[in-house]
């Protein structure tokens, strides 16, 4: 670790989530330029376009006997074994050639984030990472013996908890490392008296360190 100012570059970056894959640019086209020549239609029992006869496209009986395209399952999809090397039935899609590996991880992806239409907008796909520290505070609070303070990091990183008395004397100090997302950590006060307490808690790292934030807690035996 080099300084603080790195890591926070460092986040900037990590931050882009997996972009999903959209159906009208990035996959009709797709079939559009390699498969709607012989399966426009549902011709040669797969109908490529459009995509309301592509996801209810249905293999025979005696072939895979299931639609083509299961959604979220890219692996047990029969368009996706007819695409990849050796298909259980017949010859390698588009006959006579092949898609580009990259062409193929999108189809499936596509597949397992649900064959979708449209984007989906919800956040259920796109984790959830902070982008800055946050400190959410501790509970319990008030709290006898220990108390677990929480925060929000978006680096991996060192840090120290530092708790003070009233008085101002240091009376506890804890460094950690932390994860990107929640943090978790315990705080013992059992040799102290009850009492108000003061922490702050610092990212650190070899040549500086930065506030992630403080607050007051209450010890109460
Ligand atoms: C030159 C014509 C041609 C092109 C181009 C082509 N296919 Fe096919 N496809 C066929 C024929 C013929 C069959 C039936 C024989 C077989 O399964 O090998 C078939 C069968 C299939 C099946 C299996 C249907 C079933 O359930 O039995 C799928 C799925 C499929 N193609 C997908 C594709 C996809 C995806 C593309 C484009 C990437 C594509 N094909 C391009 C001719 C073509």
């Amino acid at each position: 670790m080099k300084n603080i100012a790195l890591i926070f570059g460092i986040s900037l970056i990590s931050y882009t989530a997996n972009a999903q894959i959209d159906y009208s640019t990035e996959i009709a086209p797709i079939f559009t330029n390699n498969c709607n020549s012989c399966h426009g239609g549902g011709a040669n029992n797969f109908d490529s376009s459009p995509y309301d006869d592509l996801i209810s496209s249905t293999s025979p009986s005696n072939r895979y006997n299931k639609k083509h395209i299961i959604p979220n399952d890219a692996a047990g999809s029969p368009l996706v074994d007819k695409i990849e090397a050796s298909p259980d039935f017949g010859s390698r899609m588009p006959q006579g050639g092949q898609l580009s590996t990259d062409e193929i991880a999108k189809i499936k992806q596509w597949i397992n984030e649900g064959a979708n239409e449209q984007v989906q907008t919800s956040n259920e796909v796109v984790t959830d990472y902070p982008d800055k520290f946050e400190l959410l505070g501790n509970y319990p609070n008030p709290f006898n013996p220990s108390t677990v303070v929480q925060f929000r990091s978006p680096v991996s990183s060192e840090f120290k908890i530092t708790v003070y008395n009233a008085n101002g004397q240091q009376v506890n100090s804890l460094v950690g490392r932390a994860v990107v997302g929640q943090n978790d950590f315990s705080v013992n006060l059992s040799d102290q008296p009850s009492g108000v307490y003061f922490y702050r808690i610092r990212a650190i790292s070899n040549v500086s360190s930065s506030m992630i934030g403080s607050g007051k807690m209450t010890l109460i035996k």
